[in-house]
């Protein structure tokens, strides 16, 4: 099933003034690690899938990418993309990216910020991103950490009468598939998949792994937000960076 959760105006609403206050994971956490994964990009072409607004996008193009292709299930994500971070060498597409085909010309990059856990089918999605990709290409993605996603109702930090916050509770682990959540709305679909479904579907499908990452925060988001203290007690978030080999 794909939802299209960023278009429902409760949902976008409260998602954008959250990236707009730059006090997010994303900021200090995610997206630092993102781009320090990326490889020199000076006349790449990249896709970037489930774009958002357009900053990954936009920040390939400033590395020196020759084209960009971002990719987005919502309109409203799109439409944000094409004010804010618009340029001509990127192409804004508002499509699932299960629906994607095969372009006429390969790209050498494709990276994914925090978009494949929304995503049913993985061993398909990686299939596809193989034929996406030139030979040797690199795909890079980052995805909520398996230890967040995992238990069923995601209420996961167990704490005490004073609030303290006293472990991370971990559970259902071995049992993949849909997660349903509360942020914002009712009803935000993700889908839990463990470690080893995550890199072997990679190395099933003409990949070589080059690098994990479980960051931790800045220095700057440490002072700004400190519960980002908690990231080295358990991992928000995970990127996998891979090349294609066959
Ligand atoms: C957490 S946001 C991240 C946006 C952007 N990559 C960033 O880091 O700012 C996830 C994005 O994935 C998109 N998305 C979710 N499911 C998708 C699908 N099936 N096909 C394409 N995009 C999807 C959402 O619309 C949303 O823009």
């Amino acid at each position: 099933m794909k939802q299209n959760i960023y278009d429902n105006p409760t949902f976008f609403e409260g998602y954008m003034k959250l990236r707009d206050s730059k006090m997010t994971y994303n900021d200090f956490l995610e997206q630092p690690a993102m781009k320090d994964a990326l490889p020199d990009l000076k006349g790449k072409r990249v896709m970037d899938l489930g774009c958002g607004t357009g900053g990954l996008s936009k920040y390939c193009i400033e590395m020196g990418a020759s084209a960009v292709v971002g990719v987005d299930i919502s309109e409203k994500m799109i439409s944000r993309a094409l004010v804010e971070n618009n340029d001509e060498n990127i192409k804004y597409v508002c499509s699932p990216i299960e629906d994607l085909s095969y372009p006429i010309e390969p790209f050498d990059l494709i990276v994914s910020s925090l978009a494949i856990h929304y995503i049913e089918d993985y061993e398909s999605l990686i299939r596809k991103l193989h034929t996406l990709l030139n030979p040797n290409g690199i795909l890079i993605y980052s995805i909520e950490h398996p230890v967040v996603t995992a238990r069923k109702d995601m209420r996961n930090w167990w704490k005490n009468e004073n609030g303290e916050r006293l472990h991370w509770a971990l559970d259902h682990y071995r049992e993949e598939g849909k997660r349903e959540q509360h942020w914002y709305v009712d009803g935000v679909i993700k889908y839990h998949r463990t470690l080893q479904t995550l890199v072997n579907g990679l190395i099933g499908h003409g990949f070589m792994l080059e690098r994990m990452l479980e960051p931790l925060s800045t220095k700057e988001g440490l002072n700004l937000m400190p519960d980002l203290k908690n990231e080295e007690r358990r991992p928000s978030f995970l990127i996998i960076k891979s090349r294609k080999t066959d």
